[in-house]
């Protein structure tokens, strides 16, 4: 159901501002803004997903995030500020290699975890004493943010285990009705989540990676950056690692290894899930797509070339929901090299898979 309203029109009860129009963004912030304010929720687009915002002042506000996205209440949520000047409010004994950090990349992508200060609360940091915090780099973002005048705590705006939304229509397909608002800022550049950095006490290591690779802090740093073990067990370093994520509806198979033999083996796979009659999806790079033209019963998404894994990041999640509307019963999905920006993809692709690896030699 859509209704005009103001600035806004409602879908199922959440109003959704059009702020794609920089011209009119600022009355649109303005609003959503003072729903924040109220103790409401409002998702709004960054350059890496959609986040569902709440402010950090208000326990009971950030406890409906939880509820809303049936996240467990022990994964910690990124702050989101609107200047690197308004980190010291939330963060203390902030290492000089923060500051150099944030210098450079924020606004930006990278998310670093600090000590907290002691007045936030443990509902956003998942009960830990430390704290996540990033500038987002999107103009609606920083126009909320700074309207706000509050720090906001903001997961990606989807229902827990779903891929991260990078369009307000993946936001109300999910969300509607349950959120108050949502701007409206068109797809997101970047596609998949910030990199996570832990820098507390001389420490220097990925606990998620992001568009922001290991190689450009450990370069700006001019040491070693870690990337910490980012497979499921018990006592992952941040929460969120333990989580089955991103998932579409069906399950996915992630094909690893040389792209000749790996093509060979999809083919195969394929074949056998055809012949039992099943629908399939494949999410393969421009190079191979020629090899998987000319099946029945496929739905082929080629989000791009081996050679741009940063191209293909922006395009997964999408691709991973439209896989969902096309109703797929299986996805077949090519792996890529972990260099560069595909460490974030390939990341993000092994977390979809979870079990279903195939690793071929
Ligand atoms: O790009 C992004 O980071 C997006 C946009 C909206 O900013 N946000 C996002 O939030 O991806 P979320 O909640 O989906 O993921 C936050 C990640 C989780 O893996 C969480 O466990 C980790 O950050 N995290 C948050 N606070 C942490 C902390 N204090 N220590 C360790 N990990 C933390
Ligand atoms: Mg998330």
């Amino acid at each position: 159901m859509k209704a005009v309203f103001g600035l806004a029109i409602i879908v199922d009860g959440t109003l959704v501002f059009n702020a794609r129009d920089p011209v009119v963004l600022e009355e649109k912030a303005v609003a959503a803004a003072e729903l924040l304010r109220q103790g409401k929720l409002v998702a709004f687009p960054t350059e890496t997903v959609y986040g569902l915002g709440a402010s950090v002042r208000d326990e009971r506000a950030v406890s409906r995030i939880f509820e809303v996205k049936g996240r467990p209440v022990d994964n910690p949520l990124i702050v989101h500020l609107s200047d690197i000047s308004e980190l010291p409010g939330l963060a203390r004994n902030i290492p000089a290699e923060a500051w150099t950090l944030a210098r450079r990349f924020w606004p930006g992508p990278l998310t670093l975890v600090l000590e907290k200060q002691p007045w936030v609360p443990g509902v956003v940091t998942g009960g830990l004493d430390s704290v996540a915090v990033r500038v987002p780099d999107h103009p609606v973002a920083l126009a909320l943010l700074r309207a706000a005048e509050l720090p906001v705590a903001a997961p990606s705006a989807n229902i827990s285990g779903r891929p991260s939304p990078t369009t307000a229509e993946h936001v109300l397909a999910d969300l509607a009705g349950r959120i108050s608002a949502v701007l409206d800022g068109g797809p997101c550049d970047i596609g998949v989540e910030s990199t996570v950095l832990d820098i507390r006490g001389g420490r220097l290591r990925i606990l998620r990676p992001g568009s922001i690779t290991p190689q450009e802090i450990a370069g700006l740093l001019q040491r070693k950056c870690e990337i910490a073990e980012l497979s499921a067990d018990k006592n992952p370093p941040s929460p969120g690692l333990k989580y089955r994520h991103y998932a579409p509806r069906a399950p996915l198979y992630l094909f690893l290894g040389e792209p000749g033999k790996v093509t060979v083996k999809m083919q195969e796979e394929l074949e056998t899930w055809l012949s039992r009659g099943k629908k399939a999806g494949l999410l393969v790079t421009l190079e191979s797509a020629k090899a998987f033209s000319g099946y029945r019963n496929v739905e082929l998404i080629v989000p791009g070339s081996r050679d741009d894994p940063a191209a293909i990041a922006a395009r997964l999640y999408a691709a991973l929901r439209e896989f969902d509307a096309r109703r797929v019963d299986v996805i077949l999905a090519e792996g890529c090299s972990p260099k560069g920006a595909g460490l974030a993809l390939l990341n993000r692709l092994q977390k979809t898979a979870g079990e279903n690896i195939v690793q071929v030699e």
